[in-house]
Order: structure tokens, then C-alpha cells, then sequence
């Protein structure tokens, strides 16, 4: 089910966020104008992931510094670790994601 995030203004290129939305933490990044969301509670020890710091389409989670390709929820170092992502698009200046 599809559900809004943010307005696009919120997250211009290279930015993250977090927000609540269906009872789940989402966390939004924005890799150049391309929008990707995961799951936004990182998986090691429930770090924010949406106030990591993003690089190219690489998350790393502000507590400990796992790594995680945005675009696909991998985990850098680990490949048995991928964190949940969701499917996004635009609609107007609004950025939703598809939550189960
Ligand atoms: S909670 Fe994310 S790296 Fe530890």
C-alpha cells in the first residue's frame, strides 16, 4: 500500500530522511534525483538508517557504521544481510513508498 513520506523538497539530492509512515520507520534517501527507501531501522542494532550518512547510493548507519547499498538494501561487507526496501515513486512534489 502506498504511503507519503515526504515532499520532494524535503530530500533534495544526496540527503536522507526519516519518517513514520504505516507504523514503520522508512528511511528515504535521494541519490541523484533517484528516490530509494529501506527499512529504517538498521538491522545490527536499530540505528537510525535515515540520519546515516549517504554517499553515491551507500548508507552508513550513524551508530556503527554498517554500509548498505540504498538502492538494493545489501550490506557492504556481509552478503547475507540485506535490509528491507521498498518500491517509491513521485507523485506531484510528494515521494511514496509501498509498504506492506
Ligand atoms: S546499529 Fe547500525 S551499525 Fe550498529
Amino acid at each position: 500500500m502506498w504511503h507519503r513520506i515526504a515532499a520532494i523538497a524535503d530530500c533534495p539530492p544526496g540527503a536522507c530522511l526519516e519518517a513514520v509512515a504505516a507504523d514503520r520507520i522508512v528511511a528515504l534517501y535521494n541519490v541523484d534525483g533517484q528516490f530509494h527507501a529501506l527499512d529504517g531501522v538498521c538491522p545490527h542494532q536499530g540505528g537510525p538508517l535515515g540520519k546515516g550518512q549517504l554517499a553515491g547510493c551507500i548508507v552508513t548507519c550513524p551508530w556503527h557504521g554498517w554500509q548498505f547499498d540504498v538502492r538494493t538494501g545489501q550490506h557492504q561487507l556481509s552478503a547475507t544481510i540485506r535490509q528491507e526496501r521498498f518500491e517509491t515513486r513521485v507523485d506531484g512534489e510528494e515521494v511514496f513508498a509501498d509498504l506492506p
